[in-house]
């Protein structure tokens, strides 16, 4: 493991490498423990380079095994070699020479899935984002493009499959038992991009057909025998091809396209050149093991990686600095595919939800950084909710700025311009600004300040002048190294309603550019005016979320009520009953803290089941409105001095409100939504799923006993209906023999399917109350946990540590403490499992003093620890900070 130097990267210090690479060979023979690789690279000086200048290559880990120039050995006194790096000297002028470069590494031993490793029997690599060094010395940046031949060879019987990225070119037997092939991948490419599978896998196969007519092998192996739990996969697959063509004239460019699902993976799936690697999770599915949720994703992430052909494999990032650039963009069009796919209002609320509920609390803690970083200590802690989906949200701006039309050509531009480069946010954005002659660089300020805005907002009607005055405010909070802000350019999507529902279109609008319904919000302070406004109107500001702020805009519960009943944009509507209820939810967890009765407002409840009730209403939207903010939401939201049980009992009072209020309400939609004959995984049909289990949730809280949801647990004919019953049974009769039972027949149901053995062990990891680490102790015992498996121990450590509040979190400060313990066992063997874990500590300052000071000497205890990795030294000391 590489442990911490300290060193500090930084964008400013960039600069192109000294020798250009012209291609590369990789031989491997593979061996579980003892694989030989072979690279042979032909680099040549770059032009007014010192040609004293030596070649720097990187390393991790490495152990040099042969060294050869231009087929000659090479004397001792011309190279020095390190685990870290080789540096070779008094290398040619300017004619290009070739290294030829053999390294012994140990598939079986990699136990940080960085690298070549083994993962259920096969052979497997990730190299984002600095893997590609523990295969073999190497300038192992993603400015360097080359096109790369990979020869593999290896015992036949084991691994009838080798794969690798581009075309096959060829394979054969080789020597006693053992065969090779050889793959060539045409289009260079970056180091993180390569990929290697070996093994034996089944396949299933099917093909489509370009735009241009061109056929294409699709390929998705999986684990013998379970080929049929690919096909939701391949058919997510054909449509995200398609849709790309479509949307954006995006065309696939080699003669076959493959995706390998694995067991072991730190991530969710990784976008190399062909060979998509997947954690198997996000590719196996059918209705009886998986669950609505898990066919949505898995939808989104194979168009996710999919996409990533073109948004970060024909255009790559000049430096990680720029990550965002693949990243941000390519998840903006995997949200676009499953709005245009299943219901985009419903989309979008989910995707607020979760930009909420992970990002903002990033973005407002010790963890904040900008969408383009400008330094980092280990790029694995960047792959981060603001990356991801702060720099979604930017480049969606972007489009909303520009406008339908507009965004598409200046995305046109892009690929014309920067086919085949590594570039920056500021190539992106430059063709934007070149397509529409809009000056971005204000806007620009999204990529490089971090901190979610907040903006204020007031309103005065005046009924003789008819006009409607808007008085806006922004400001942008301080945040770890960057103390003071500028004003950003805010596009603020807005409607005006009538008292009856109808819209208000203004005559003029002054004092801030208006295009379409989007208010350019560029200044400090802002007053703008609508005008010819007959009466007073109620306003929807930020529709559709068009711009990720925080938004302190006070309206009456019976605007709220108006906007929840008619605005033409249901995100908006969903976002008014938010605000209804939020305030009741706070002020109940101030009161349970205080020891006072709870109340909940009727205006709130009313709202909320005419929304439930309503029949115009598609089933997910209503099933999403009916989701109270989560008691992490709730801590955000209060902002500090936080008491995880306070909120517990607040949220579940209110709950209990609604629950009794719609009674007749839930009792109607749990027998109306039902969804008969063969199950399929189409959103509408999600949908009813969604209501119907949120209306069994509720009327399990009129339930003196657990007769109702376990009858729903034994009549469940689907994974997701089945999981949301035992998830219902877990948290609202955790101690009934019921729910004791049901878990024991889930588990020995499914007990040779780890996927499924997860959500077993995610439900009762979420299990509220101080019991909750008993039980995470016990469930680690169990034969099912297995330590080594990111997936397991994301299920159970990462469900207590990021979704129990109450468990976790509870008073003496033993969860905290079993967190610390935990991370610093995972960190010997997945820094970057470690790493990722440790950011749910990332709030512990909102926590009450008493929690508080226990969460601060869980972390101290940590940062004093010896021999942490990079990764986990980087997270807690900026989280102490
Ligand atoms: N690049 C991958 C994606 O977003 C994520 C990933 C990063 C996977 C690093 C593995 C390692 O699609
Ligand atoms: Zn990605």
């Amino acid at each position: 493991m590489r442990t911490d130097t300290g060193q500090i990267i930084n964008l400013a210090d960039y600069r192109p490498t000294d020798f250009v690479l012209e291609r590369v060979d990789l031989t491997f023979d593979l061996h579980p423990t003892e694989t030989k690789v072979e690279a042979r690279l032909i680099f040549h000086r770059r032009e007014g380079i010192d040609p004293k200048a030596p070649l720097v290559l990187d390393g991790d880990e490495l152990l040099l095994s042969g060294l050869l120039l231009d087929q000659g050995e090479l004397p001792a006194e011309q190279y020095d070699a390190t685990p870290e790096s080789l540096t070779i000297r008094d290398l040619p002028e300017s004619a290009p020479f070739e290294l030829t470069i053999t390294t012994v590494i140990n598939p079986e031993a990699n136990t940080q899935l960085m690298g070549l490793y083994r993962t259920g029997g096969i052979y497997c690599t990730q190299c984002e984002a600095e893997g590609f060094r523990r295969i073999t010395y190497f300038p192992d940046r993603p400015d360097v493009l080359a096109p790369y031949t990979v020869n593999i060879i290896a015992d036949k019987a084991a691994n009838p499959l080798l794969l690798s990225n581009g075309n096959f070119l060829g394979g054969a037997g080789y020597g006693e038992g053992r065969h090779f092939a050889a793959w060539f991948d045409p289009h260079p490419k970056p180091s993180y991009l390569f990929a290697l599978v070996a093994g034996d896998l089944g396949v299933v196969e099917d093909t489509f057909t370009t735009l241009s007519g061109r056929e294409v092998a699709l390929k998705i192996y999986v684990e013998h025998g379970k080929e049929p739990r690919a096909t939701y996969a391949m058919d997510a697959l054909k449509r995200s091809m398609k849709w790309d063509e479509e949307r954006f004239g995006r065309e696939y460019d080699l003669d076959i396209f493959m995706i390998v699902a694995v067991s072991d993976f730190n991530m969710g799936a990784m976008e190399n050149k062909g060979l998509n690697v997947f954690n198997d999770k996000y590719v196996l599915a059918d209705p009886e093991t998986a669950t609505d949720a898990d066919y949505a994703n898995i939808e989104a992430i194979i168009a996710h990686e999919y996409f990533h052909n073109w948004t970060g494999n024909r255009i790559t990032c000049r430096d990680w600095f720029q990550l965002c650039l693949k990243e941000g963009l390519t998840v903006y069009r995997d949200h676009e595919f499953s709005a245009d796919q299943r219901s985009r209002p419903v989309k979008r609320i989910a995707e607020v939800r979760h930009l909420k509920s992970e990002q903002f609390p990033e973005d407002s803690g010790p963890l904040a950084h900008p969408v383009r970083p400008t330094k980092y200590r280990e790029i694995n802690n960047f792959y981060t909710t603001t990356v991801y989906e702060k720099g979604s949200e930017v480049t969606r701006m972007i489009a909303t700025l520009l406008g339908r039309d507009l965004f598409k050509k200046g995305m046109d531009l892009y690929f014309d311009r920067h086919d085949g480069q590594a570039v920056t946010i500021e190539d992106f954005v430059k063709c934007f600004e070149d397509v529409s002659g809009r000056d971005l660089a204000q806007f620009s300020l999204w990529y490089h300040q971090a901190g979610t805005p907040l903006v204020t907002a007031s309103g005065a009607y005046d009924a003789d002048a008819k006009t409607f005055t808007l008085s806006l405010e922004q400001m942008v909070p301080a945040t770890p190294g960057q103390s003071i802000k500028k004003p950003m350019h805010i596009p603020l999507r807005t409607g005006l309603l009538a008292e009856d529902g109808t819209v208000i279109t203004p005559a003029s609008v002054t004092g801030a550019e208006l295009t379409g319904d989007v208010l350019h919000l560029t200044k400090q302070t802002q007053t703008v005016t609508f005008h010819g406004i007959p009466s007073r109107p109620v306003l929807s500001l930020n529709r559709s979320f068009s711009t990720p702020i925080n938004l302190q805009f006070s309206q009456s519960a019976s605007d709220l009520a108006l906007i929840a009943r008619y605005e033409t944009d249901h995100f908006a509507r969903w976002q008014a009953l938010l605000d209804l209820g939020l305030p009741n939810l706070l002020q109940a967890a101030r009161d349970a803290r205080q020891g006072a009765e709870i109340t909940c407002d009727p205006a709130f409840t009313d709202a909320l089941l005419a929304a439930a009730a309503d029949e115009s209403l598609e089933p997910a939207f209503r099933a999403q409105a009916l989701a109270l903010p989560s008691e992490a939401d709730i801590a955000r939201e209060l902002g500090g001095n936080n008491d995880p049980d306070a909120i517990h009992a607040a949220r579940q009072t209110i709950i209990k409100r609604v629950a009794e209020a719609g009674k007749a309400v839930f009792t109607a939609l749990y027998d109306s939504m039902q969804t008969p004959g063969l199950f399929s995984p189409d959103a509408a049909s999600a949908g009813r799923r969604a209501l119907r289990n949120t209306a069994l949730s509720y009327l399990s809280q009129l339930d003196e006993t657990p007769a109702r949801v376990k009858a729903a647990y034994d009549a469940a004919n689907n994974m997701t209906d089945l999981s949301a019953a035992l998830t219902i049974l877990a948290q609202r009769f955790p101690d009934a023999a019921e729910t004791a039972t049901a878990l024991a027949h889930f588990r020995d149901r499914f007990a040779d399917n780890a996927l499924v053995i997860d959500k077993w062990l995610a439900i009762q990891a979420a299990i509220p109350g101080a019991g909750a680490l008993e039980r995470i102790r016990l469930l680690m015992e169990t034969p099912l946990f297995k330590r080594t498996n990111p997936n397991r121990v994301r299920a159970l450590v990462g469900t207590f540590a990021f979704a129990n509040p109450t468990g976790f979190g509870r008073a003496d400060g033993a969860g905290y403490n079993f967190l610390a313990d935990e991370i610093l066992e995972i960190d010997q063997r997945n820094p970057q499992l470690a790493a990722r874990i440790l950011t749910s500590m990332r709030s512990w300052r909102l926590l009450e003093p008493v929690r508080a000071d226990h969460a601060r000497s869980a972390l101290m205890r940590i940062e004093r620890a010896g021999g942490l990795s990079t990764d986990v030294r980087d997270i807690v000391d900026r989280i102490l900070k």
